[in-house]
């Protein structure tokens, strides 16, 4: 071996071990530039030598030129299916039928997840990625070995020893939830279509005839099992599983050694209640006999092999039929169209309605009335309809529009520019809107109204004591006495409460005021810069656009409140009702993180929300409610969810309550 030809091995090794720490193991021991480095070198080098390209160099990854079409593969030992089981009674069935065949009182599986993917053959020859296959109909399938490579989890080298010179490694390519959304809004915003789910996103990436299109996406391979072999590699299934982890590839971190039905079944039940948290889709889990010998023993029916069973999740997707589209009108002005179904059991729910989102969608799905739909519920999510099943389409069906008039209160409906949603523009006037903009108004970071909560608001709407906001600091003594649940006491502690919220600050009244796009922040700065509220209402849109973070459509949004007379009668009542502010002097902060921008994830135990806010903004810095790569920092309380996970793959630097305290001065 030439001493450049020694380099190039080098290099190779090294980044295959580092890209199975990254991708693998999640665990990088270098930097992403150090990466980058490696590879550059590697690059450079072989461009240098390009007769000493091997096809099994990380540099290939990238994606080859694009194919005609695939090639046939013959799979040696057909792909076969799995075998289904729908409830307990198939499990505790096929734990039986196992045993009796055995002749054993016990028997040891392995459970695993049942990944929604698509299905791979990965032939390995000394150790080096030979051919990529998918399973087709189980006996030929399609050459992919291209599109394979570009797939990071999937070793190009196997790592380690001990691996026999042929090694047929089986498994699932799947796309993260998380990867699947983000491809989808891509997708959607290039006019292309969505795909209906991971698994069509999955296959619709492997089945590219350009691999650089499945080079962009985001797939990841686990194995399932091994096919065609020379030599035998473990006398488990569990202990094959480990092999390969050793060999460079990602095995499911779920796969559990278990022994009887009843434990099958409660790993069912953990699994099928961690379903939605899962970075990936799974419509179920597997369990197999762990012993190979006894694996052999069973053997496979015509179909399926005997010695595992698939038990299925409930569906998260059913067809029904659309009965009606309607506008429902948010409690922030909204305006979502909902289609009415005819009810069906979604994955344990009775589901009768689905969000249709926005204008744009349901012309994009072009969902109409009488339509039959698939329907998705994972989750809690709300459930929505995925597509139209076009050829059951019935003659004369009409595309459905957003309605000119708010359905609730007659008010004009507008889309304002840059944004999906319609809006009733009703604002308190719409009776739908009311109950959230008075729990809006009364609450801790507006008027702060102690006691009007979302159950108060509730009957106090519901009784029409309280059409608007301003009907609150209207309200008699003996009309709330005249409540349900409420006595003297009660009574007396309201109207006081009322009463001392009437001396408020400006900056609070304009953020009650549920201005949409006018969060506490930017009510402070209107309040700043206009000092007056005759000031502000008299504004143009191109003076709000000179405050700092008001873009055009925060500034149209503002313009368009103070023009609705309803909105002004309001606030007249309002200040007539004595409510008053000193003049506002909000001084401008400058400390190190003045201009920052903070996201708040998880619960914080010494501090409310709205507290660890005022001291951002006391800092100078705002808070955003996503991340993006624009993000300063991220403050992790209690539970951090997918935000956590968003912010280390951005690289924004995340900080845990204490250090927050002594950033925002509280230690
Ligand atoms: S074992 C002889 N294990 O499900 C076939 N399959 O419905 C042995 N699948 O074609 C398959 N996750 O594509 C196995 N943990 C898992 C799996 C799994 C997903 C897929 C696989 C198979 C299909 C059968």
């Amino acid at each position: 071996m030439t001493a450049v030809a020694r380099r190039l091995a080098e290099l190779r090794g090294e980044i295959n071990y580092h890209n199975y720490r990254y991708y693998v193991l999640d665990d990088p021991l270098i930097s992403d530039a150090e990466y980058d480095r490696l590879l550059r070198q590697l690059q450079k080098l072989e461009e240098a030598h390009p007769d000493l390209i091997t096809p099994d160099s990380p540099t290939q990854r990238v994606g080859a030129a694009p194919l005609k079409e695939f090639g046939e593969v013959h799979h040696t030992l057909p792909m076969l299916s799995l075998g289904n089981a729908f409830d307990e009674g198939d499990v505790a069935d096929f734990e039986r039928r196992t045993k009796e065949r055995l002749g054993v009182a016990e028997v040891v599986y392995v459970a695993e997840p049942k990944l929604d993917g698509l299905s791979l053959s990965l032939r390995y020859e000394r150790g080096i990625l030979a051919r990529a296959a998918t399973r087709g109909d189980g006996t030929t399938g399609e050459d992919i070995t291209s599109n394979a490579r570009t797939i990071k989890t999937i070793p190009l080298h196997l790592l380690g020893k001990g691996w026999p010179s042929v090694l047929e490694v089986r498994g699932e390519v799947v796309i993260r939830k998380k990867d699947f959304e983000q491809l989808n809004t891509d997708r959607l915003a290039q006019g292309d279509k969505a795909f209906a789910n991971p698994r069509n996103a999955a296959a619709g990436s492997v089945r590219q005839l350009d691999p650089r299109v499945t080079a962009s996406r985001s797939l990841s391979f686990f194995p399932w099992g091994l096919g065609d072999v020379s030599e035998s590699v473990a006398t488990t299934h569990y202990a094959q599983m480990a092999k390969l982890k050793q060999w460079g590839f990602r095995i499911s971190e779920e796969l559990r050694k278990v022994t009887g039905a009843p434990a099958l079944l409660d790993y069912y039940a953990d699994l099928g209640q961690r379903r939605d948290e899962l970075p990936f889709e799974i419509d179920g889990v597997v369990y197999k006999v762990d012993n190979l010998d006894d694996q052999n023993a069973l053997g496979f029916t015509a179909r399926a092999p005997r010695w595992a069973i698939a038990h299925k999740f409930p569906a998260h997707e059913e067809t029904t039929i659309v009965e009606q589209i309607i506008a429902s009108v948010g409690r922030t002005g909204v305006i979502t169209p909902v289609a009415n179904l005819k009810p069906i059991e979604v994955a344990g729910v009775i589901v009768s309605r689905a969000t249709l989102h926005n204008q744009d969608e349901v012309e994009r799905k072009d969902v109409r009335k009488g339509d039959t739909v698939i329907v998705r519920r994972a989750g809690d999510v709300i459930p929505e309809v995925v597509g139209v099943i076009k050829e059951k389409r019935h003659k004369g069906a009409r595309r459905w529009h957003m309605p000119s008039n708010c359905p609730v209160c007659g008010s004009e409906v507008q889309r304002l520019a840059n944004e999906a949603a319609h809006r009733c523009i009703g604002g308190l006037y719409c009776s739908a809107q009311r109950m959230g903009a008075i729990q809006h108004f009364a609450s801790r970071a507006a008027m702060d109204i102690e006691g009007v909560g979302e159950k108060r608001v509730k009957q106090l709407v519901q009784t029409e004591l309280v059409k608007t906001v301003a009907d609150i600091y209207f309200l008699k003594r003996d009309q709330l006495m005249s409540l349900e649940r409420m006595g003297a006491k009660s009574a007396d502690n309201l109207l006081s409460a009322i009463e001392k919220s009437k001396n408020t600050t400006f900056s609070r009244f304009l953020y009650a005021l549920g201005i949409g796009q006018v969060g506490e922040v930017t009510a402070k700065q209107l309040a700043r810069r206009f000092g007056e509220l005759d000031l502000l209402m008299a504004a143009s849109e191109d003076e709000l656009q000179a405050i700092q973070d008001v873009g055009p459509v925060v500034a149209q949004s503002i313009a368009h409140f103070f023009q609705q007379r309803h909105n002004r009668e309001v606030i007249q009542q309002l200040t007539a009702a004595g409510i008053h502010w000193p003049r506002e002097h909000i001084p401008v902060i400058t400390s190190e993180y003045s201009g920052k921008t903070f996201v708040l994830t998880g619960t914080l135990e010494s501090m409310t929300r709205t507290e660890a806010k005022q001291a951002i903004e006391a800092k100078g810095a705002k808070v955003s409610g996503s991340i993006s790569k624009k993000t300063d920092y991220v403050v992790a309380g209690v539970q951090a969810g997918s935000k956590l996970n968003t912010a280390t793959e951005l690289g924004v630097e995340v900080v845990d309550e204490a250090a927050f305290r002594a950033m925002i001065g509280c230690d």
